[in-house]
């Protein structure tokens, strides 16, 4: 007996004392660094705050990693100053804790606040670091990574109505993590991606020297504008170069069901989307519903759009182009770009710009439980491998479930696969994005959502990209990792495991 409760409780102290350590040699390391005692009192978290759980979940997106299981940082910093920045870095290197950084806090697997790794760790919250400043005569805007894109597009549209920034469609997300994977929205087949359209940077790195372009080097600019946030160090603030878009854009949507040729005319899609002109993007979301004739479950296709001109152009050239469509002037309402933002869902009916401000929104993807994956399609896929899919959507596990197809083609074929990380350019038809969420009395069974989410990916392989099969670094898929460790492990032992392992290498880089 005496021995058994000396192996169990031998570990658990030695674990105790091991996180407990470094945690208040940390703080200490921390309070001396920040100077100030009050604003260390006021920016440092730990688990002892009252408010240590609220400021850790406030940007957390999914919901998936804000459990009771779920690994938590050892503090939280919330800098007001770069030296703030510096200071943790410091002592985080000088402790042995990891950072993790976070802005907006959309990563799909939580990497911006716990670990997959069961690592002690300390959340930097770049939330006090937001200002945007816009100069409308060069074109330019200076934007601090705490930003979310809504805050940016928000204060681009203040200045001017015919400005824009090429980036991404949730507003919510943070201008940190987003632009270092890549950032692909409603005009990026004007002129790509929100990373194409930086110019200029100023980073952390583990050194905690402050670089912008000129002395972080050639390669180190290259490397954070698409290689994945949370890599090469703490952006701290990003200046990008804004774009012109028409006073008014044109947005609308179509949907059809199974019984309106949904099938149809989504295969038709996969011919047209990408060679559409670059001032129209075009995507499909679909999720299964109930049919309003006979109630029935069935599969809908939303086709939205958003033109860069009005209705009065757009009706002709779709007809000309999509006319199985049948797009009518009814269907499509002129707006400003930054009013378009709030058309993700459903159409800013009275709903007014100051929503662009609003952090924490329960949408689709963001403030739920949920798993999602990507894939890229290079070939068109035939009718009937549709046909099959669908019955993945009458599942039980499906009831919340969607894919997101979004045209690619325009400037996207343009800028070569090595001009920036982000390598998925020219030969793509379009992007998909699969979600499964759940309810949080359902998360117990969070293992039924992502094997469905599995089973559909594993349908798909066939008409996907291969060799590697790609997926988007902005979107998250620890999956993908695990596959590759345990695909490793058994080639590792196998008798050619060299090349293997540095197929695995070239798969997971392109992968990540
Ligand atoms: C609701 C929703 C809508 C989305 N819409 C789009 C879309 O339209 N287009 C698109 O391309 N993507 C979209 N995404 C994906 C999104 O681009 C990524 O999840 C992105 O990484 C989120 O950035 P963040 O700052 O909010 O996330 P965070 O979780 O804060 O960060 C993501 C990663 O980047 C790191 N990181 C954060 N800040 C910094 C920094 N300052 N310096 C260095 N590394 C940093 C983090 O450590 C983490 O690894 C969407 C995601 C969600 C949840
Ligand atoms: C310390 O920080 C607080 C804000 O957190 C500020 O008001 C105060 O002026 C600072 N004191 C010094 C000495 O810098
Ligand atoms: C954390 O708690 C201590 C003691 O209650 C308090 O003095 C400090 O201001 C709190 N810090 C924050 C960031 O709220
Ligand atoms: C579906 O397509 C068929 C033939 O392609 C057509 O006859 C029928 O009218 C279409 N149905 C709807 C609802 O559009
Ligand atoms: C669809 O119908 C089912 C059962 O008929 C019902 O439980 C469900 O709430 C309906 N869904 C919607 C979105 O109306
Ligand atoms: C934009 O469209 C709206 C709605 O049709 C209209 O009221 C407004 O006058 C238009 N604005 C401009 C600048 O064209």
């Amino acid at each position: 007996m005496f021995p058994f409760l000396l192996i169990v409780l031998l570990p658990l102290s030695w674990r105790i004392s091991a996180s407990a350590q470094p945690a208040q040699e940390f703080l200490h390391c921390l309070s001396l660094r920040f100077h100030n005692s009050s604003s260390f009192a006021k920016l440092v978290y730990t688990q002892h705050n009252s408010s240590y759980s609220s400021v850790l979940k406030s940007s957390a997106q999914n919901l998936r990693f804000t459990t009771p299981s779920t690994p938590t940082p050892l503090a939280i910093v919330t800098p007001l100053l770069a030296s703030h920045i510096q200071a943790a870095v410091y002592c985080c290197r000088k402790h042995g804790l990891q950072v993790r950084t976070r802005s907006g806090g959309h990563d799909f697997e939580g990497l911006s606040y716990t670990t997959a790794y069961k690592v002690p760790f300390v959340v930097i919250d770049l939330v006090n670091l937001r200002s945007v400043q816009v100069n409308v005569e060069k074109a330019t805007v200076w934007v601090e990574s705490g930003a979310t894109i809504g805050e940016l597009y928000y204060e681009i549209a203040r200045k001017s109505r015919t400005l824009a920034f090429p980036a991404g469609i949730g507003h919510t997300v943070g201008v940190g993590g987003h632009l270092s994977g890549g950032g692909y929205g409603v005009l990026f087949r004007k002129y790509g991606l929100g990373a194409d359209n930086v110019i200029d940077a100023r980073l952390i790195d583990v050194e905690g020297r402050i670089l912008d372009k000129k002395s972080m080097g050639e390669d180190l600019f290259w490397a954070i504008r698409g290689g994945g946030g949370g890599s090469f160090g703490i952006v701290l603030a990003w200046k990008l170069k804004l774009v012109p878009v028409p006073a008014n854009v044109t947005v609308f949507t179509v949907s059809k069901t199974l019984e309106q040729n949904a099938t149809k005319l989504v295969h038709q899609w996969q011919y047209i989307a990408h060679k559409l002109p670059k001032e129209i993007h075009t995507s499909i979301i679909i999720s299964r519903v109930n049919s309003s004739e006979n109630e029935k479950m069935t599969v809908q296709a939303s086709f939205t759009g958003i033109f860069l001109g009005s209705t009065d152009e757009l009706v002709p050239l779709m007809e000309e182009k999509f006319p199985q469509l049948g797009i009518v002037k009814e269907d499509c309402f002129e707006m400003s770009w930054a009013e378009s933002n709030l058309c993700a869902t459903q159409c800013p009916v009275g709903v007014s710009l100051e929503t662009l401000l609003e952090r924490s929104q329960k949408s689709v993807l963001s403030k739920t439980f949920f798993k999602a994956k990507s894939d890229f399609v290079k070939q068109l896929i035939p009718e009937s491998a549709f046909q099959g899919l669908w019955p993945k959507f009458y599942e039980d596990e499906a009831k919340f479930a969607s894919m997101v197809f979004v045209a690619f083609g325009g400037k996207m074929e343009e800028i070569s696969e090595t001009e920036s990380p982000y390598p998925h350019r020219a030969g793509n038809l379009y992007s998909i994005l699969y979600v499964v969420d759940w309810e949080e009395e359902e998360n117990k069974n969070s293992k039924k959502f992502m094997s469905w989410m599995g089973r559909v990916y594993n349908y798909m392989t066939p008409y996907v990209s291969k060799s590697p099969r790609e997926a988007y670094s902005n979107y998250r898929d620890l999956v993908l990792v695990q596959e590759a460790a345990t695909s490793c492990f058994w080639s590792c032992l196998s008798s050619k495991p060299r090349a293997l392992v540095k197929k695995q290498a070239r798969k997971q880089k392109t992968e990540r």
